[in-house]
């Protein structure tokens, strides 16, 4: 068993690099197969998810050559299964866009429903009413999703609600969907335009990714490709709100600042200095942090997956904060082991009141899920004496080389094996 210990109380300073993003990266590989030859994706993350990924394409028959640790080369011009299995791919939610890339290619896709965090139930109703609109039948039993068409044909597809994986789901599968394919509602978080690029540089005619209206023209058929994926807006925004509850300064580097606004606004309202460049933000603690409220919203609002470092953070302002999660009911499971660091927060409903300038104290906890894992480094990174965090599987989900590039700024924090 894997813990990290931090002993908390060190001050951030230096330049952090932040790698490419985990949730366009998981996007993409599965976009891939769409591909009908070979693509060179480079500024892959080295985390768990990604490996996770490409051994189902693997296992699917294509051929997958990492030629350093952020580059590979897929090459899908033979693919010899259509279907996944539980096992291949039950720790992750991103499974579900195997169902879109393979459908849209091979029109039958067979996926396990998806695993991954859980805070909810976590529906996947919309993706499979998208695909049913443009002409597959979908079964779900044993566990399996099936969807089979004869073809594909473009639609008019309304999301009730702006999810991510709906979204880019749909689009991966319509750019094989004779016609034109117009998704309403669309989310428009930067991965959703991130894959949209990847599909548009192999031969697809995605239009008005980033607005709520995405048209897709059908193609015959997409060539490869090279494409770099874009930086991590969460693990950016974690090492900011690392820098800021331990009153340093930090660069954050390779980034794209306008991906950020949200939290450098609350950031700044908090008493922090941010000072952007091109592509990093510089964060400047402050001594003094004031509280301040917090709604999580899709893009361009504050990320849902940034909501559990925010709340560590604001235990360490001055005064009430509240922190509203607006996008999954039951993201609060971290909560309970912030408390035993010493936080003072309520649940009330969808919302964390949270009583600020509290002294956090080392504890051993447990990561729920991968940001709430986070959240207690983070808080670890504040609190007195000594913090061990259990579940660290959750961590290497998503951030590379986390305490690496923690002790790089000074942080005292350590990988530690125990027999059990
Ligand atoms: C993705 C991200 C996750 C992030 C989330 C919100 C990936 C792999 N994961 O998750 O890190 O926290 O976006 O930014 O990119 N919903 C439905 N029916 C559906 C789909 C979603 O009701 O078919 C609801 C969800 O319950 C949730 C909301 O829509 O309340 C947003 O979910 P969605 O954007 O789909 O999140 P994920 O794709 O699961």
């Amino acid at each position: 068993m894997e813990y990290i210990t931090i002993n908390g109380g060190k001050r951030l300073q230096g330049t952090v690099q932040i790698n490419g993003a985990k949730n366009a990266a998981v996007a993409i590989i599965p976009a891939a197969i769409a591909s009908a030859g070979v693509c060179v994706i480079d500024n892959l993350p080295a985390i768990r998810d990604v490996h996770v990924l490409v051994g189902a394409l693997r296992k699917l028959g294509l051929s997958c050559q990492f030629t350093d640790e952020h580059t590979i080369k897929i090459d899908s011009r033979d693919i010899s299964g259509s279907a996944i299995t539980y096992d291949q791919v039950k720790d992750m939610r991103a499974s579900y866009y195997l169902l879109g890339a393979l459908l849209g290619r091979f029109k039958r896709a067979e996926v396990p429903l998806p695993g991954g965090c859980n805070f909810g139930l976590r529906p996947i109703d919309l993706h499979m009413k998208g695909f049913e609109a443009l002409g597959a039948k979908i079964q779900i039993e044993h566990g399996m999703v099936t969807a089979t068409a004869d073809k594909l044909v473009g639609a008019n597809i309304y999301l009730d609600v702006s999810s991510v994986g709906a979204t880019i789901n749909v689009m991966i599968a319509a750019v094989y969907a004779e016609g034109i394919t117009q998704i309403e509602n669309a989310a428009k978080e930067p991965h959703v335009v991130d894959t949209a690029n990847f599909l548009n540089k192999l031969g697809a005619k995605i239009k008005g990714a980033g607005t709520d209206i995405i048209r897709i023209t059908g193609v015959e058929s997409l060539n490869g490709g090279e494409y770099s994926v874009i930086p991590d807006q969460i693990e950016a925004g974690t090492y900011m709100i690392a820098a800021a509850i331990t009153g340093g300064d930090v660069v954050v580097s390779n980034i794209i600042p306008k991906h950020m606004d949200s939290l450098s606004a609350k950031l700044t309202e908090m008493g922090c200095r941010i000072i952007e460049g091109d592509d990093y933000i510089r964060v400047i603690g402050s001594p003094n942090l004031q509280n301040c409220n917090v709604k999580t919203m899709f893009y361009p609002g504050f990320p849902t997956d940034l909501h559990p470092q925010m709340t560590a953070l604001l235990c360490k302002a001055q005064g009430t904060s509240l922190l509203t999660e607006a996008v999954f009911e039951h993201r609060f499971q971290y909560v309970k082991e912030l408390l035993r660091l010493g936080a003072n927060v309520k649940v009330e409903g969808r919302v964390a009141i949270i009583e600020g300038g509290t002294i956090l104290t080392g504890a051993q906890v447990m990561a729920t899920d991968l940001r709430a894992g986070a959240a207690l480094v983070i808080a670890g990174l504040a609190a007195q004496g000594q913090t061990t965090i259990g579940n660290v599987k959750y961590l290497d989900r998503g951030y590379e080389r986390f305490e690496d590039k923690l002790t790089a700024l000074g942080a005292d924090i350590s990988r530690i094996q125990v027999d059990e």
